[in-house]
């Protein structure tokens, strides 16, 4: 069964030009891309998109971070697209949890600046893709 999830390339990953490689990456693992759009972050969807984290400590660096410039979001559609995509990923922290091998594991060096964002579940991949495409 297919499903479908959120993925952003923050603006590290499109500032670094590494759009192409998380594009080639989903790619190859057999998702396909549904939508993809390269997008500035107005600080309301960004506000939205994170709401979970409102309480968080690093929750306005990560406002700040995230609107500070384009990004490129898809929605990636396949057999546990959720999960294949965080697979792709790799850990939250670069350095402590994500393996050589993932996006996060082989460019990031910071928590903050990961590159990629990947929904976490149905829920969070369905209310984030009415977010970022509404009408898809
Ligand atoms: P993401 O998968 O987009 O979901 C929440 C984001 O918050 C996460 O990736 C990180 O970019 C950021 N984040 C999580 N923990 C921390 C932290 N301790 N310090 C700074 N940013 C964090």
């Amino acid at each position: 069964m297919s499903e479908r999830t959120l993925v952003l390339v923050k603006p590290d990953g499109v500032a670094r030009s590494l759009v192409g490689e998380v594009i080639s990456r989903i790619e190859r693992k057999g998702l396909k891309l549904v939508a993809l759009e390269l997008r500035n972050v107005p600080r309301e969807l960004a506000e939205q998109h994170y709401a979970e984290h409102a309480e968080r400590p690093f929750f306005g660096d990560l406002l700040e971070f995230i609107t500070s410039g384009p990004v490129v979001a898809a929605v990636v559609e396949g057999p546990r697209a959720i999960a294949a995509f965080r697979q792709l990923a790799g850990g939250t922290d670069p350095v402590e949890k994500a393996t050589p091998g993932t996006l996060r594991g082989d460019f990031g060096l910071e928590t903050q600046y990961n590159l990629v964002h990947g929904s976490d579940s149905p829920e969070s991949a369905k209310r984030e893709i009415d977010l970022w495409f509404s009408g898809l």
